[in-house]
Formats: C-alpha cells, sequence, structure tokens
C-alpha cells in the first residue's frame, strides 16, 4: 500500500479590515504598510502579504516630479488610486487625500473622502492634522468612511513647519501631539500615522491610545510601520530621509539596464534572431511574386 502524504493546507487569505488593525494592535503584532501608486507595485506588495496599502500624496514627489506635496489633486489621487486597487485583492487600502481637499469645509472632505471610496477603489482616506481637522474626521467617519489620522511631519504643512523636520522635540510640542492623538482617536479614527517624531514620544502615544500608530521615522513602539516604497526601493534620487531602510537600488539598476539597452541597440545586438518574428521562404517567396 502506498503512503500518501497529506499537507494541510495553508489558511486562505482574508482581506484586511480595519477591524483586524485593531486587533493586530491588542495581540501586539507589528502591522505592516507600504505606499503604492500603481498596478504591478501594489500587485507584487499584496502578494507579499502587506496589511495595508497607502496611495500616500506622496505620489506628488517620487512619481510626479513635484517639489512637495501641495500641487497634488484630487483627480491625481483617483487615478492612481484606482490602478491600485486593481492590483491589490487583500490589503486594507487607504487613498490620502490631498492638499485643499478637506481643509477648507467639512461638507467638501466628506464628498472628497466619499470619492475615494466610490471612484477609487480605496477602503478608508487618510487626512492630515490634529485639533483643527477633528470636525473634518467626525463628518467623514459619520458618512461611514474609515480615516486614519496623520500627526508630527504633516508634509502638507511644510511652508508653515518650515520644511521638513522632525517633530515633538520640546515638552510643549510633545503634551500638544499627545493631546491631538487622543482627540483624532476620540473623533473615531481608527488608526494614526506619526511621521519623524522622536521614538520616545512616538512609544508614549503609542501606549495611550487603544488605536494602532504606524510610525515612520517615529521609532519601534509604534504599533505598525510604513515607508515610501520608492525611498525603500532606492527608487527615487533626490534624498533619502534619515529614517529609511533601502532596501535594493532600483534607481542604480535602472541606470545600469538604460546603458545596456541603448549600447545593444547602438551595436546592433538588439533585436537578436530570438525577438523577431520571421516568414518562411515559401511565404518571402509567394510575396515576392506579388511586389
Ligand atoms: O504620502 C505619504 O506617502 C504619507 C506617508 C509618508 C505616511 O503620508
Amino acid at each position: 500500500m502506498s503512503t500518501v502524504s497529506v499537507s494541510t493546507p495553508a489558511p486562505a487569505r482574508k482581506k484586511v479590515t480595519t477591524l483586524a488593525f485593531r486587533q493586530k494592535k491588542e495581540r501586539g503584532e507589528p502591522i505592516t504598510m507600504l505606499t503604492a501608486y500603481d498596478y504591478p507595485t501594489a500587485l507584487s506588495m499584496d502578494v507579499a502579504g502587506v496589511d495595508s496599502i497607502l496611495v500616500g500624496d506622496s505620489l506628488g514627489m517620487v512619481v510626479l516630479g513635484y517639489a512637495n506635496t501641495i500641487p497634488v489633486t484630487m483627480d491625481e489621487m483617483i487615478h492612481h488610486c484606482r490602478a491600485v486597487s486593481r492590483g491589490a485583492k487583500y490589503a486594507l487600502l487607504i487613498g490620502d487625500m490631498p492638499f485643499m481637499s478637506y481643509q477648507a469645509d467639512v461638507n467638501d472632505a466628506v464628498r472628497n473622502a466619499g470619492r475615494f471610496l466610490q471612484q477609487g477603489g480605496m477602503d478608508a482616506v487618510k487626512l492630515e492634522g490634529g485639533r483643527e481637522r477633528v470636525d473634518a474626521v467626525r463628518a467623514i467617519v459619520g458618512a461611514g468612511i474609515p480615516v486614519m489620522g496623520h500627526l508630527g511631519l504633516t508634509p502638507q504643512s511644510v511652508n508653515l513647519l518650515g520644511g521638513f523636520r522632525p517633530q515633538g522635540k520640546t515638552a510643549s510640542a510633545a503634551k500638544r501631539l499627545l493631546e491631538d492623538a487622543l482627540l483624532l482617536e476620540e473623533a473615531g479614527c481608527f488608526s494614526l500615522v506619526l511621521e519623524s517624531v522622536p521614538a520616545r514620544l512616538a512609544e508614549h502615544v503609542s501606549k495611550k491610545l487603544s488605536i494602532p500608530t504606524i510610525g515612520i521615522g517615529a521609532g519601534v513602539g509604534c504599533d505598525g510601520q510604513v515607508l515610501v516604497t520608492h525611498d525603500l526601493l532606492g527608487l527615487f534620487d533626490r534624498f533619502t530621509p534619515k529614517f529609511v531602510k533601502k532596501y535594493a537600488d532600483f534607481h542604480g539598476e535602472m541606470k545600469r539596464a538604460f546603458a545596456e539597452y541603448l549600447a545593444d541597440v547602438q551595436a546592433r545586438q538588439f533585436p537578436a534572431a530570438e525577438h523577431s518574428v520571421e516568414m518562411t521562404d515559401e511565404e518571402w517567396e509567394s510575396f515576392l511574386k506579388v511586389a
């Protein structure tokens, strides 16, 4: 009699929800999040098993070449969200509300947040700011849309902050950040990004909140981590913040591949026979007869 080994099938992966975020915090399991702006990147990080994908307005800098995130529009965000939502089946998808899509008017904020779900295929939205955004957060959550907050270095306020610099370093700034975090939780945020704040402060805030914090340049004491994928892949040549760990050098690899292609074309080594379509001798002869 032959022995057949039956292995237990891997449990089917489930779509990540905002509830799953909360449960991960309760179990002490780190939440993984990355940014994506297109279909193939979203597909490969979804297959890798990332918990959440943020279509960040950082796309203005790393994809569209703007100097900062201020010029990014709703239409640009929706265009990229649609591509990401076609690539990712399981990750919780979060669309980043761009500058002036939620600051001026709470009704606009709700309508624009709605576009991320209806037109962009997102599951939730993210917006920047603390106490001054509480009304917008309440109204968006009231419309049934999950909201992620964002405190610390908030790039849409770069002109107010005087540059891309760490936040919450003085006692009063740290106190204000903690108060803002508690207000956002109370207003209904399901999670909070903490960007470029001292690690000790981020850990303290994370312990005070029951919603999960996602850190970027905020140390290991947050409930999860996010990085801008173009930084992680070494794809953005302009600058790399100190808090980034580069896992690849895609910019260098692209330069190498392009230089090799140019050299091949110039030397007539590309396309080779295997890259070309050919006619049979018979087909060629019959063409010559009619030509
Ligand atoms: O726009 C973005 O990518 C972000 C992350 C840095 C959190 O807001």
